[in-house]
């Protein structure tokens, strides 16, 4: 078995334990005699399992029974348009705090269904910054951000300062460093970056939020719906569910998100160390620096393509950056090892004196 260094922005590496464990448990869950993926949502085996992996998320992230978790489908982009239909179809208006790409998608899908404003956005310099404080407006619906904008490698430093109807896309940086739940209305996020494979959507919604939702919506659209069954109204992601529970007990045996935290930090610090020169030029003004997806150029297109093709066959895969910001982008989610970044750096610093 060869395994390289992922680099990619998601679905990403998950930690080698845990694929381990996977593997030796894959055809005979604990002598129940079939594979979790075999297992009926409505067994008793498999309610167990559901609802410790609840347990351990509430334990892990610390959410509060004033809040409701739900494991749904359909990716982040589902929660873009489940969220305005919630909240924003029967008037008022919400606001979008634009710092990229995906926080353009959840606006653009929440003005098919309302009236949206946009009290910041970081367009005029290619999103590569923040606004200096939250902005936030209190008869608004909802304030909606993106903690971590994955394309363009911006970051939130953390959660907003007071508590609100903040809405915030977590996808990429959920459990990748503590979290006050008490702050939000509501918080969503796609599994397959940093807590584990795609077709898992996480979403943290206050109890009491959901009392402005409209009577009808479509079922499968309605969180209440969704926590009254505790995420059991229809057939759930149930092998993603099963492996995510297996990355949140890793998480806590690390020492929970306090020590996830430090880790990412010291790995994202190793590869923006390499970064800083004369020869790249980061995306994100430094104030603005995203722990998860370190965003870069080099100097020319040629130079990309060549660091590119030598850096994957050196063993580390998926830099190439998104195209609508090129470059390289380099994600340090939960799972990259430390050793996977200094084995990156070493690459960067490598490669800069060979072609300056
Ligand atoms: C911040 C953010 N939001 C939303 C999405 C879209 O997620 P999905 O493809 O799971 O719908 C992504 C995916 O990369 C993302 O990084």
């Amino acid at each position: 078995m060869s395994r390289i260094y992922n680099f990619s922005a998601g679905p990403s590496t998950l930690p080698l334990p845990v694929l381990e464990q996977v593997q030796a448990e894959l055809l005979d869950w604990q002598g129940t005699g079939m594979s979790v993926m075999e297992m009926s949502h409505r067994s008793g085996v498999y309610e167990g399992i559901i609802r410790e992996t609840e347990k351990n998320l509430r334990t892990l992230i610390g959410i509060p029974e004033s809040y409701a978790l739900l494991f749904l489908q359909g990716g982040a982009t589902q929660q873009f348009s489940q969220i305005p239909l919630a909240f924003l179809s029967q008037g008022g208006y919400a606001d979008y705090i634009i710092t990229g790409e995906w926080g353009l998608k959840a606006r653009a899908a929440a003005e098919l269904v309302g009236r949206v404003n946009t009290p910041w956005d970081g367009e005029t310099t290619g999103y590569n910054r923040l606004p200096v404080d939250f902005v936030s407006d209190r008869f608004a619906a909802y304030t909606h951000f993106t903690s971590n904008e994955t394309i363009h490698g911006v970051q939130f430093p953390g959660d907003p300062p007071a508590a609100g109807n903040w809405i915030c896309d977590m996808s990429s940086d959920i459990c990748s460093r503590p979290l006050d739940v008490t702050k939000y209305a509501l918080i969503y996020a796609g599994a397959q970056k940093n807590i584990g494979p795609a077709g898992l959507t996480l979403v943290i919604v206050r109890r009491d939020f959901l009392d402005q939702m409209p009577a009808s919506l479509p079922p499968y659209l309605d969180y209440r719906l969704q926590a009254d069954s505790g995420s059991l109204y229809h057939t759930p992601p149930t092998f993603a569910i099963y492996v995510t529970g297996l990355v949140v007990k890793h998480l806590m045996q690390l020492g929970g998100l306090e020590a996830v935290q430090k880790l990412n930090r010291q790995k994202a610090a190793v590869v923006y160390q390499a970064l800083d020169g004369d020869f790249y030029r980061g995306h994100a003004r430094p104030s603005a620096r995203s722990v998860m997806n370190v965003t870069f150029t080099l100097p020319t297109e040629a130079l990309t393509q060549q660091f590119v093709k030598e850096s994957t066959a050196a063993g580390l895969d998926g830099l190439k950056g998104h195209r609508s910001v090129g470059g390289i982008r380099a994600s340090l989610y939960n799972a990259m090892t430390l050793d996977g970044a200094e084995a990156l750096a070493h690459f960067m610093r490598e490669f800069a004196s060979r072609n300056r």
